[in-house]
């Protein structure tokens, strides 16, 4: 079996983890097997830089040093688990990647998108998930999912107009690699999310797969 990544994004609250575990199950009838792995984290020391970035304590941390650290514990998983377990013709569903660098730290940060490329060449190698879910919700909506947790990290901490910028900035970058960018409105039923997943995911993934053999 061909290796499968796919990547799932969007704001905070938007309902990912319901989606890949949905995802996990129809990918694993297809007869799959399947890693689901997170950024920041997903390895050790992917998870020990989570605790260093997410720490509502940082607050001084400054952009540099953030970009860097998210790309850091890209390259871990990247090398540990993601390319491993493409090699083994397995399916890996990543809760984040690239994308949110590109959209918080390049956009919603102003670093710029390049920049943002730029080092996270370092950890990427060339790759790139075949196919990305973007789940679209509003920053109002997606703090207002957020508003009962007992405890925000740092970067929930960020004020709305940051997390329209990263609404805004993810919508403009599906925008711009609709093959790619698969965007879905958070707001419809958890269902008609993951039928239009598995219809992206026929269409333009598994059938070019069949098409080769
Ligand atoms: P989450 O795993 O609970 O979604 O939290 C990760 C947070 O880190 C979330 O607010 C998005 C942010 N983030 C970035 O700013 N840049 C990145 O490259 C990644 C992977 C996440």
């Amino acid at each position: 079996m061909q290796g499968l990544f796919i990547s799932m994004e969007g704001p905070d609250g938007a309902g990912k983890s319901t989606q890949i575990e949905m995802l996990r199950d129809y990918l694993t009838d297809k007869g799959y097997e399947i890693v689901i792995t997170r950024e920041p984290g997903g390895t050790v020391i992917g998870e020990a830089i989570r605790q260093v970035i997410l720490n509502k304590d940082y607050s001084e941390m400054c952009s540099n040093a953030e970009l860097l650290l998210y790309a850091a514990a890209r390259a871990q998983l990247v090398q540990e688990v993601i390319r491993p377990a493409l090699g083994a013709g397995k399916a890996v569903i990543c809760d984040r990647f690239i994308e949110s660098s590109v959209v918080y730290q390049g956009i919603a940060r102003d670093m710029g998108i390049e920049t943002v490329y730029a080092v996270n060449e370092y950890a990427l190698e060339g790759l790139r998930p075949q196919l990305t879910i973007f789940l679209d919700l509003d920053a109002e909506e997606g703090l207002r999912r957020k508003k009962h947790q007992a405890e925000l990290d740092r970067m929930e901490t960020e004020g709305l107009d940051f997390h329209r910028r990263v609404a805004e900035g993810y919508r403009m970058l599906a925008e711009r690699e609709k093959e790619r960018i698969l965007r879905i409105s958070a707001t419809l039923p958890k269902e008609d999310i993951h039928a239009k997943i598995v219809i992206a995911i026929e269409e333009r993934i598994l059938s070019r797969y069949i098409n080769k053999i």
